[in-house]
């Protein structure tokens, strides 16, 4: 049966990466029976010029109604004074919230063409393979209440409220656990329980799970510690599980060990591993429309949405070999552009991979 798939380029540099995904499924609906039907719909600023909303009612109902989602970025400099409330970046929140995503999987995963891209001395990154399992649905970024406020004195007090609840906690600890157990059986949860209560809870309820996975070996890192951990000695990490802020900011930083933020895909799934797919990175308005954006990314984000949602693996596996092929080929977007290699822009990297498929 066809499935559909609800294509959100966003902002910036969104329409140019997410066309070179749908290039690359396109190719794949061509020759190898991917029985997909694409509609693409706005979201973000794109959404908010049009709607004056960052995203419209009837999009939010054909994201529930999608198989899948593929979505591009969101946000940037036009619409950076708007109130919080329609700002780009609710948007997506709002896609993440009613379509119950709570469990954002960033692989962090370094190619070995890319080993001396990364800042880091390639002996330290060379063969990383980290998942990170990032909650989405909850936390600081949903917490109730917030706000700006202001005071008897007069000052302003902003405020939001950092708060998870047990059910919450558990659902991501079983995904963490789970993927675990599909890959190295090392968890790393990460957590600020020496100053933040949500958080003590946060690790006794990972260790109460720990005993139902006995083959996966569980540690505990205060979130300082593990932003340290992973530029000094990441290859230590298997699995990584945290709430929606620390890991928003472990993401970006466990990126960097890949080469670029360009080379970070994701899956956000529900219970139902019924998803959206994304890159980790922004929507870099500084070099949008310039065709310089690196697509692997997103290209890589629809590997993953052929392999968790669309049934796949295949496919998801045939796109991750053809990116290998094309790094083989020397072929560097300006983000991982190095010595004696060629750099293309963002549709030639695109093209490169499909003629590579
Ligand atoms: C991400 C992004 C988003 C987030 C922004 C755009 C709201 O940084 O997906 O990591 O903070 O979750
Ligand atoms: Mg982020």
């Amino acid at each position: 049966m066809t499935k559909n798939v609800l294509i959100l380029p966003g902002d910036g540099i969104g329409p140019e990466i997410t066309a070179e995904a749908v290039k690359v499924l396109n190719k794949l609906v061509e020759t190898d029976g991917l029985d997909i039907a694409m509609e693409e719909d706005l979201v973000g600023g794109a959404a908010y010029d049009v709607h004056g909303v960052p995203l419209a009612d009837e999009t939010m109902q054909k994201a529930h109604d999608a198989d899948a989602v593929l979505l591009g970025a969101v946000g940037g400099y036009k619409w950076e004074s708007l109130d919080i409330s329609v700002r780009p970046e609710k948007g997506l929140l709002r896609l993440r919230k009613e379509m119950e995503l709570f469990a954002n999987l960033r692989p962090a995963m370094l190619f070995p063409q890319l080993a001396s891209a990364s800042t880091l001395k390639p002996e330290i990154v060379a063969g990383l393979d980290i998942l990170i399992v990032r909650e989405l649905t909850g936390g600081i970024y949903f917490g109730q209440p917030r706000g700006i406020r202001t005071l008897e004195n007069g000052e302003r007090q902003g405020y939001n409220t950092y708060v998870y609840s047990e059910s919450e906690v558990k659902r991501i600890a079983h995904v963490a656990f789970q993927a675990a157990m599909k890959r190295g059986k090392k968890l790393t949860s990460v957590d600020k329980a020496n100053v933040l209560e949500v958080t003590e809870m946060w690790r006794e309820i990972i260790d109460e799970i720990a005993p139902e996975y006995p083959e996966v070996e569980v540690n505990h890192m205060y979130v300082d510690n593990a932003a340290m951990q992973l530029v000094l000695n990441p290859k230590q990490f298997d699995v990584m599980v945290t709430g929606n802020m620390f890991g928003d900011i472990l993401s970006d930083e466990a990126s960097m060990l890949t080469g670029s933020i360009g080379m970070l895909a994701s899956a956000s799934l529900d219970k139902n591993n019924k998803g959206m797919y994304e890159p980790s990175h922004g929507s870099a308005p500084d070099i949008a429309g310039q065709n310089k954006a690196n697509p692997l990314a997103t290209i890589m984000s629809a590997a993953m949405m052929l392999r968790y949602t669309l049934g796949r693996e295949d496919l998801a596996v045939k796109i991750e070999d053809a990116i290998s092929k094309v790094l083989d080929q020397g072929l560097r977007t300006g983000d991982i552009m190095e010595d004696g290699m060629t750099q293309v822009t963002c549709s030639e990297m695109g093209d490169a991979v499909v003629a590579a498929l």
